[in-house]
């Protein structure tokens, strides 16, 4: 036996230089798809157990090969796994470690299958994982969002439009907003998964193979729905890629989105919100402040899961079929945007449990801007028998009136209001009680504090 026989890279009959070291030190990938070590081997044994099945490998040759692979997955796990950049990515790494268990037999496991296929079924079977990890997060988030919104129905705020004071809302209300955000989250990743759901496995290198393989076994064997139709789409197919990247860039803008509104109401200007001593950090110069440095870091994170989707659109743009080394690159952008997410939430998460609405302050801010006038040109509509058009416009002269006497409208007195509309009885000036506004807003979807609670009563059953 040649020394060191099982340490030679597969291709050293053909490729007899000694390849660059450069190349070689930065073109092998194992340091990023090690990551797919346990799908590669579950992809791995339901090969074989087909290949036997098939009488494509003798049994004996099938069962020593399994018992290679699941020793390989117990030395990866433990740590005692020596990786070697030699031996490029995670697929080669472990093929070569079965030679040096089970001997040459270990020859028999690439047979009618290619790094091509194997590559992107190991690499579908962990996004189908991490999909299913990613939705479970989101039930977490969602949980939280439950809690503080329950705590905070009657808890009254202005709410925005251009960040101009608008209408009174609850907090509750807008909190649930980001529910129906994170929901559509879950669902947008779960879609993907029927796409997804096609097995690569025995398309081989790119045209299929001789050899009778069953792929309906292990598609079934790996879960997948069907077996995918065409060879040569298969190795060059990331759409799945770009899905889930697209869902994970989309589930961080709103993330990003949550972590702005935070930071402003968290600003001296608005003051609406206090961040506990977890969730901020000192800065080295100024000793009164405490920034909101983890809501920040949200923000600035979708930057870079943004470029990830992008990056791996502009890879794919303009490939010609099949495979590329260019495609390479997809597992350490999934791997990056997966991670940065997944951390992204649970920082929300604490910063969620961390924070405290300021509620005066709020109530205080909802009573400036005139945040009632719908409310009025509405009563005008209903009582008055306006149009809206002309309650509108009446209405606009009272907040013009009220404005240049710098009163708020439920500092109006029913004579100030009388003199823009003499037909106004005095139960008009309920109208400008910002609970009653809320109340009011019965319509369903709307802010009521009624619609507000039965909303988490009927998410909680949900999200228990
Ligand atoms: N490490 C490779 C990748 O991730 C596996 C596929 C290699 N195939 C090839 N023909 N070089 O893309």
């Amino acid at each position: 036996m040649i020394k060191n026989k099982y340490n030679q890279v597969v291709w050293n009959k053909r490729i007899k230089k000694k390849r660059s070291s450069i190349f070689q030190e930065i073109g092998s990938s194992i340091d990023i798809d090690k990551r797919l070590y346990k799908e590669d081997i579950i992809a791995s044994l339901a090969h074989v157990e087909m290949l036997s099945k098939q009488k494509i490998i003798k049994q004996n040759i099938k069962n020593k090969i399994k018992k290679g692979l699941k020793k390989i997955e117990n030395e990866i796990k433990k740590n005692k796994f020596l990786f070697s950049k030699k031996h490029e990515d995670i697929h080669m790494n472990i093929e070569k470690r079965l030679f040096q268990l089970i001997g040459d037999d270990a020859g028999f496991i690439h047979t009618a299958r290619s790094r091509n296929d194997q590559v992107i079924t190991d690499f579908k079977l962990w996004t189908k994982s991490s999909t299913n990890n990613l939705d479970k997060k989101l039930n977490k988030i969602i949980k939280t969002i439950l809690k503080v919104a329950e705590r905070n129905i009657e808890t009254i705020m202005p709410g925005f439009t251009h960040l101009k004071n608008a209408q009174p809302v609850s907090l509750a209300h807008y909190l649930l907003a980001y529910v129906e955000m994170f929901q559509r989250d879950k669902k947008r990743l779960l879609n993907n998964l029927e796409n997804l759901n096609e097995n690569p496995l025995g398309v081989a290198a790119l045209s299929g193979t001789s050899f009778n393989i069953d792929r309906f076994f292990t598609t079934k064997k790996l879960n997948f729905k069907t077996p995918t139709k065409n060879s040569i789409d298969t190795v060059a197919d990331r759409d799945f890629v770009l899905d889930f990247l697209f869902a994970v860039s989309v589930c961080s803008l709103h993330l990003s989105r949550i972590a702005e509104e935070l930071i402003i109401w968290n600003s001296d200007g608005f003051n609406l919100i206090t961040l506990t001593d977890k969730v901020v950090t000192g800065s080295s110069i100024m000793p009164q402040k405490k920034n909101p440095d983890p809501l920040e870091f949200l923000r600035g994170k979708t930057g870079s899961i943004f470029g990830n989707l992008f990056s791996m659109l502009t890879i794919l743009k303009g490939l010609p079929l099949s495979y590329f080394k260019d495609l390479q690159d997809d597992k350490e952008i999934v791997f990056r945007s997966y991670d940065t997410l997944y951390n992204c939430i649970s920082i929300l998460d604490e910063i969620l449990n961390n924070f405290k609405p300021n509620k005066n302050q709020m109530l205080s801010l909802a009573n400036k801007g005139f945040v009632t006038a719908t409310d009025l040109a509405d009563y005008l509509v209903k009582n008055n028998n306006k149009t809206f058009r002309e309650a509108y416009q009446i209405t606009a002269r009272i907040v013009n009136y009220a404005e240049r006497r710098k009163l708020k409208l439920n500092e109006l007195k029913l004579n100030d209001l009388k003199k823009v509309e003499p037909k106004l009885k005095s139960n008009v000036l309920n109208i400008f009680n910002l609970k009653n506004s809320i109340k009011s807003k019965k319509s369903f979807g709307g802010t009521s504090f009624n619609n507000v609670k039965k909303m988490i009563t009927k998410y909680k059953k949900i999200y228990k």
